[in-house]
């Protein structure tokens, strides 16, 4: 091999390293979003005037939320960019699929990282539409609560009471918690923390963030489907 295939190939190395370990700490600081806006959002099982205490606080932070939000979209931006560029690079390497034996010690979610990934990006794009633009489901936003502030508590459960949208929640979030539980895995190989006698504990914390994730983004549209939480207060 030449010098300079032999350079071409160690740059192209360290840049795969370099866009795995971008993939994963982007991955691993969303998951941490992930964590604390189902924490912030279980406020919905203490009422109306808790929950929008609780969204008021938020919007109450002005500046600091809208450097929190282009934060979001440069992680959700710098985790999809790696890894497509790490598919595609993929593909180049091997343009003929590998046969059966391949997949034999994949696990599902490992299998379905691509497809679980779209949905998850579909959502958040849906979700953003739904709660913080207000453009699906207009006739659920801009409702104000009895101290004249945005009611998304309202929103949130009358929302979540049509079978339609929740079931989109529930898919969103099943495909999210796939995604997360062989991700975070997966992230500690990556970061080379996998070895010797944390192998086995690193292969517990994606399968068991993403059932805690899970439940606790589930239980929501559930308890407004089942009528456990109800609008209780409405502005005239
Ligand atoms: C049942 C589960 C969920 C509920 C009830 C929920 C609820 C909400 C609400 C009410 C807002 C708007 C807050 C406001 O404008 O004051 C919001 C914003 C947001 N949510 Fe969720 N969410 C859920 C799951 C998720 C998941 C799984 C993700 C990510 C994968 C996510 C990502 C976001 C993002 C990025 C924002 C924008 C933050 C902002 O604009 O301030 N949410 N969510």
């Amino acid at each position: 091999m030449s010098d300079a295939t032999q350079g071409r190939a160690g740059g192209l190395l360290t840049s795969t390293i370099a866009l795995k370990i971008a993939m994963a700490v982007s991955g691993a600081a969303f998951a941490g979003f992930v964590l604390f806006h189902m924490v912030g959002n279980l406020q919905i099982f203490s009422g109306q005037e808790a929950y929008n205490d609780y969204a008021a606080f938020l919007q109450g932070l002005g500046g600091l939320l809208w450097v929190a939000r282009i934060g979001l979209l440069a992680l959700i931006g710098i985790h999809v960019a790696s890894a497509v560029t790490l598919w595609s690079r993929n593909r180049a390497a091997r343009p003929e699929e590998y046969r059966r034996t391949e997949t034999l010690r994949t696990s599902t979610s490992a299998r379905l990282m691509l497809e679980t990934g779209l949905i998850v990006v579909f959502f958040v794009v849906y979700h953003l539409l739904h709660f913080t633009v207000g453009a699906v489901h207009p006739e659920h936003y801009g409702v104000l609560d009895p101290l004249g502030r945005p009611d998304i508590f309202g929103n949130l459960v009358r929302s979540f009471q049509d079978p339609l949208i929740a079931g989109a929640y529930i898919v969103g979030n099943v495909a999210l918690a796939s995604h997360l539980s062989h991700a975070l895995t997966s992230m500690f190989s990556t970061l080379g923390l996998a070895v010797g006698r944390f192998r086995r504990p690193a292969e517990l914390v994606g399968p068991t963030f993403a059932i805690v994730v899970l439940v606790g983004n589930l239980s929501m549209p559930i308890a407004c489907l089942l009528g456990i939480v109800q609008v209780e207060v409405t502005t005239p």
